[in-house]
């Protein structure tokens, strides 16, 4: 008889298929829409290490979403995942992992000319590296860190050279760094390296999010389309959170993450685990179901993929789709997105 893949469904009948496991909470970078330096500064309390999961603790949680889920692809977030000690020797316990076939990393990449290669012998697959303009003086400003383009192009460099697969992020702010847009669809496709252009969010509570602060979908498409006409094209997997283009006649990507005008949530597949072991369901729930408390008082395998699975089926996050028609403006208190990675 074929073996089936252990599947667990939630309340909206969305599968988990994909894990992001965020490494520390830390950042060398204060970009102004996710960890502004006014309120990340020298008193604001990260995690301290005590309360983070250790490598092991993670590696036999990932374990357990193997279990339940059939989890194939991890992808290691942060914060900046390269501010935590030792993350290749981590990378490494996962590649031995024989069911997990794509281990990638979401970074900022002025870390990357140290880490790359050992990273890549460690059985990385891929980065994605974020950038958010090719104009140094205003990319240092966005970083608060006074952070070059120049370090964040030789990490990408770096990458390469170590063989890493590279995909770049970037976030678009209206009066920020729309004009931005065309010169780095530009760079990075006579690079021959996929570019993705991510609608401005929400997320968390200090980055003072307004909607007329994002630059929609249609609006990146059309001022690439005047220049370099673009087509779509099929996704590469169901819940791809890019929208794929094409320049037309060639086979040269980019990709449109449009989670604010047009949100994917009825295909989200995604779950979250927190560096002090929380599992988060949604990119902006306000809690997490907590692992690592049953994890250190002892519980089996059985019961932590309980957890698991317990938490997924009560599942019912559509934060983004509900976004645009919710009509309370109550605060509420989100997760911050350094808390759990993009
Ligand atoms: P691959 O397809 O495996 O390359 O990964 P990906 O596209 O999921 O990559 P990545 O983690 O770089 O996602 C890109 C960005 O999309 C993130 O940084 C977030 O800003 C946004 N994003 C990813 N997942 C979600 C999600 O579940 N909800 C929302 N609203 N945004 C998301
Ligand atoms: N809106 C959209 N994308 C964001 N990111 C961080 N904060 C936001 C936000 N408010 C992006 C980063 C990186 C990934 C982790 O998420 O630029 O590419
Ligand atoms: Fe750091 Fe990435 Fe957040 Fe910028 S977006 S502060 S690089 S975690
Ligand atoms: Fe998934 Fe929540 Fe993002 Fe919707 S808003 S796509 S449910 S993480």
């Amino acid at each position: 008889m074929a073996m089936h893949e252990p599947r667990i469904y939630d309340a909206l009948g969305r599968p988990l298929r994909d894990l992001r496991i965020s490494m520390t909470d830390r950042c060398n970078f204060r970009c102004s829409y996710c960890m502004p330096a006014e309120i990340f500064d020298s008193n604001f309390k990260f995690l301290p290490r005590k309360e983070l999961l250790s490598f092991e603790e993670i590696h036999r949680l990932i374990q357990q979403f193997i279990a339940v889920a059939g989890i194939k692809k991890i992808r290691i977030t942060g914060g900046e995942p390269l501010m935590r000690n030792d993350l290749s020797r981590f990378i490494e316990m996962v590649n031995q992992i024989e069911e997990i076939n794509d281990i990638a990393m979401t970074t900022n990449g002025s870390l990357l000319r140290k880490h790359a290669k050992a990273l890549k012998q460690a059985g990385l697959d891929r980065v994605t590296i974020s950038l958010d303009s090719l104009n140094s003086e205003l990319f240092e400003k966005i970083n608060g860190r006074g952070v070059t383009v120049a370090t964040v192009l030789d990490g990408i460099e770096a990458a390469q050279e170590a063989g890493l697969k590279v995909k770049m992020n970037m976030v678009v702010q209206r009066g920020v760094n729309e004009n931005d847009i065309l010169p780095m669809a530009k760079f990075f496709r006579e690079k021959g390296i996929i570019l993705r252009f991510i609608e401005f969010m929400d997320v968390g509570n200090s980055n003072g999010w307004k909607l007329d602060q994002v630059v929609s979908k249609k609006e990146i498409f059309s001022i690439i389309n005047k220049e370099m006409p673009i087509e779509p094209i099929e996704a590469n997997y169901k819940g791809e959170v890019a929208t794929r283009y094409r320049y037309k006649g060639s086979n040269d990507e980019i990709g449109i993450i449009s989670s604010v005008t047009d949100a994917f949530c009825s295909t989200c597949s995604r779950a979250r685990l927190s560096a002090d072991g929380k599992i988060y369901t949604c990119l902006f729930a306000f809690g997490g179901t907590d692992i690592r408390g049953p994890l250190r008082e002892g519980a089996t395998d059985k019961e932590l993929q309980d957890i698991i699975v317990n938490t997924w089926q009560k599942r019912g996050d559509r934060y983004s789709e509900e976004r645009l028609n919710n009509t309370d403006k109550r605060e509420i208190k989100k997760i911050e997105m350094s808390h759990i990675g993009g």
